[in-house]
């Protein structure tokens, strides 16, 4: 798929932030941990959240979707995930934690996802054999069974979202304390938490710790997904970079976008805070910056992308270090050919002021796509993005959007 899209010279209007991926993917999954119905509200309409949902219809959840709330209920489950849908979305994974607690086995497909670098899932794995699991990796899939039920100590080398996600589900209905040493606690874990613990679970996050008493069975709920972070981060930036525009986010949580809000403001970005919503002013004069991306509430690596090509309009030279996922940086090559000077030299990318023109470019993966779109909305003439599938894995909606707001995008 092509998308084009022409030079914007003001966006103006209101964008409704939707339910976050990166907490739908692993919600939906832990209300496979009863056999009672579920239901989740604010689940984005997106290619990673129908994926999942095929895969779990295969295993024997029977799903009803009405909008963005999901009626789940899997009094039966499968323990085989052998279908190539896995290989499509990276959230499967939480499938294996999910099964261990339900079936105390399960075989699987290695999970796919965007291509950021190599992607291991070594820490899950790690996790599941500290707690006792037996782990075997075959070629093509792997294979983990309960050799016996009791919890234990975690200690993750490094912060891990999908890792603690994924202990945390094989762990909760364990017998005993299981305690994660250096956990991720950013707000998509905290999400799942806050389910869990109305679907009967007992777990407490202390000193970067997160504690779970096990608990015998787990009830049914109704739970609202929380905001996408990453989404208003997004939109904010391409509003911030497009001078005299004004654009309302809706449904943004300031509490989330703190840092980003903070940097964005540092680097000449008017945003005002409002009661429910954000209004993002663009400017003609974007100050330079050197970002250090981390985990929440570090600047998220979900946004480097994005802001690699804002920061292409400040004056000066611009660094954002990524240690989370150094490889992220398959979009140089693509600005490069729209005559920005951008390069990553010793996991550090190098951004230099530069006059952005209109070229034919292709995503490389979800942020990326959007990141091209930004590109393509402030340089000169029609750009356009092959492979802008990538973007409907991840933001709901996106072509009504940025149409909303003034963008013109089109798919050819
Ligand atoms: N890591 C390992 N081994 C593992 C797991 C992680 O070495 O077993 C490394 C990763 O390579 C990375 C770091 O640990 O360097 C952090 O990875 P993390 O596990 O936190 O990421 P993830 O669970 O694979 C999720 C999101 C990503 C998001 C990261 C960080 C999902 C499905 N994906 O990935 O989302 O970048 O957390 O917040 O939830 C995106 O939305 O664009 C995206 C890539």
């Amino acid at each position: 798929m092509i998308m084009k899209v022409t030079k914007t010279n003001r966006i103006l209007g209101d964008i409704y932030i939707s339910g976050s991926k990166n907490a739908a993917l692993p919600c939906i999954c832990c209300a496979l941990l009863t056999k009672q119905k579920v239901i989740l509200q604010n689940i984005p309409d997106i290619e990673d959240v129908r994926n999942l949902l095929i895969i779990i219809k295969k295993l024997g959840v029977k799903v009803k979707r009405q909008n963005n709330e999901i009626i789940l209920s899997s009094k039966h489950l499968k323990s085989e995930v052998m279908n190539e849908v896995v290989s499509k979305l990276r959230g499967s994974y939480y499938l294996m934690g999910v099964l261990l607690a339900r079936t105390s086995k399960v075989r699987m497909l290695y999970p796919g996802g965007c291509n950021l670098g190599e992607r291991p899932i070594d820490y899950h794995l790690s996790g599941f054999e500290q707690l006792g699991f037996k782990v075997t990796k075959e070629k093509e899939f792997i294979e983990i069974k309960a050799e016996q039920k009791e919890g234990g100590i975690v200690t993750f080398p490094d912060i891990s979202l999908g890792a603690t996600i994924n202990v945390i589900f094989a762990a909760v209905l364990l017998k005993g304390i299981t305690i994660i040493n250096n956990p991720s606690l950013e707000p998509e874990v905290l999400c799942v938490i806050n389910m869990l613990t109305k679907m009967g679970a007992n777990i407490k996050v202390e000193d970067q710790q997160v504690i779970i008493v096990g608990v015998k069975k787990l009830t049914g709920t109704t739970h609202q997904n929380i905001y996408d972070r990453i989404e208003a981060g997004s939109y904010m930036l391409l509003a911030g970079v497009v001078p005299n525009s004004r654009v309302v986010l809706h449904n943004a949580n300031l509490e989330h976008l703190e840092l980003i809000i903070t940097v964005l403001r540092k680097m000449g970005i008017k945003i005002t805070k409002n009661q429910d919503s954000l209004v993002v002013e663009g400017t003609n004069k974007i100050h330079k910056a050197n970002i250090l991306i981390g985990p929440y509430p570090f600047f998220p690596t979900d946004l480097q992308q994005i802001l690699t090509v804002v920061l292409t309009k400040a004056s000066g030279t611009s660094t954002i270090e990524d240690p989370v996922f150094p490889s992220r940086i398959a979009h140089l090559k693509e600005l490069r050919k729209m005559g920005a000077y951008v390069y990553e030299d010793k996991g550090i990318i190098y951004i230099k002021e530069s006059k952005i023109k209109s070229a034919k470019v292709q995503a490389t993966d979800l942020r990326c796509a959007f990141g091209l779109i930004v590109a393509g909305a402030i340089a000169n003439g029609n750009t356009y993005i092959k492979d802008i599938d990538y973007l409907f894995r991840g933001y709901e909606k996106p072509i009504e959007k940025l149409k909303a707001i003034g963008i013109n995008v089109q798919i050819i």
